[in-house]
């Protein structure tokens, strides 16, 4: 079975204290976890190395950076490359979250520089998609999310795109609490697939673990994690409360 993942992304929030308890409180839990199983904290830059060290060397826990630079070093004052990120051995990066690119204007073409340099220095890129409401209302999301792989992914040779982690936000559905239904999202993810599928082989399609993310809560996790096609999830606010996010790891696929 392709990996099955649930990932934290804490965005802009927790004090350093803060962030440690959490943390400790999750790995207290002494959750149990299938080889095929992964918790991944995508923590502030500053806390990368703290939490590096709290989870130790084992295997099922892992930390990602939520963001890179494009470029690979430079005169970029307040950036963070990939080097930096390969130096303190960081393992995954968060790419292409719609804050980035609602915020910070990141774009698709932007995006695949991202994904070649985390791919360059051995990082596995946690890339998002999603379509804004909008686009949702109109019902041209499969269009949408198809030209975001397009332009940022679908230039990438086979065996990079193999056991790929792409997670899938509907952007309506980002801290509003306002969750995809299970159709919503098996629908998504199966066509995400079949693209992935058509560009390269169906194959290679099975070993993509897309997540998905939009209000996954201790209550929905198990309902939509269930899905054929939902490998784990991107969760926001829940990731935050230690208990929330303990239910939300032992509702992965088993
Ligand atoms: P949310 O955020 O769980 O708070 O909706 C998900 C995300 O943005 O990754």
């Amino acid at each position: 079975m392709r990996k099955q993942i649930a990932a934290a992304n804490w965005k802009m929030n927790l004090t350093y204290q803060q962030a440690e308890k959490l943390l400790d409180d999750i790995l207290d839990a002494e959750i149990e976890m299938k080889p095929d199983q992964q918790t991944i904290f995508a923590v502030p830059y500053p806390y990368l190395i703290m939490a590096k060290s709290d989870i130790e060397e084992q295997k099922q826990y892992a930390v990602a950076a939520q963001n890179c630079y494009s470029k690979k070093s430079g005169a970029y004052t307040g950036e963070v490359s990939i080097e930096m990120l390969r130096s303190i051995n960081v393992n995954y990066c968060v790419l292409g979250h719609s804050e980035r690119r609602e915020y910070f204007a990141e774009s698709n073409t932007m995006l695949a520089d991202k994904v070649n340099l985390c791919l360059e220095f051995n990082i596995e890129p946690i890339f998002c998609c999603g379509e804004p409401l909008s686009i949702r209302e109109a019902s041209t999301q499969n269009d949408f999310v198809t030209r975001q792989l397009e332009e940022s992914l679908f230039h990438l040779p086979a065996e990079k795109m193999k056991n790929f982690i792409i997670a899938y936000e509907p952007i309506w559905a980002i801290g509003t609490g306002k969750t995809a239904t299970t159709e919503q999202a098996q629908e998504m993810h199966a066509h995400l697939r079949s693209i992935i599928a058509r560009q390269y082989n169906s194959e290679l399609a099975e070993t993509v673990s897309i997540l998905y993310g939009g209000s996954v809560k201790a209550n929905n996790a198990k309902e939509l994690f269930s899905c054929k096609d939902v490998d784990g999830g991107l969760v926001g606010g829940a990731s935050l409360v230690a208990a929330d996010f303990i239910e939300i790891m032992k509702s992965l696929k088993q």
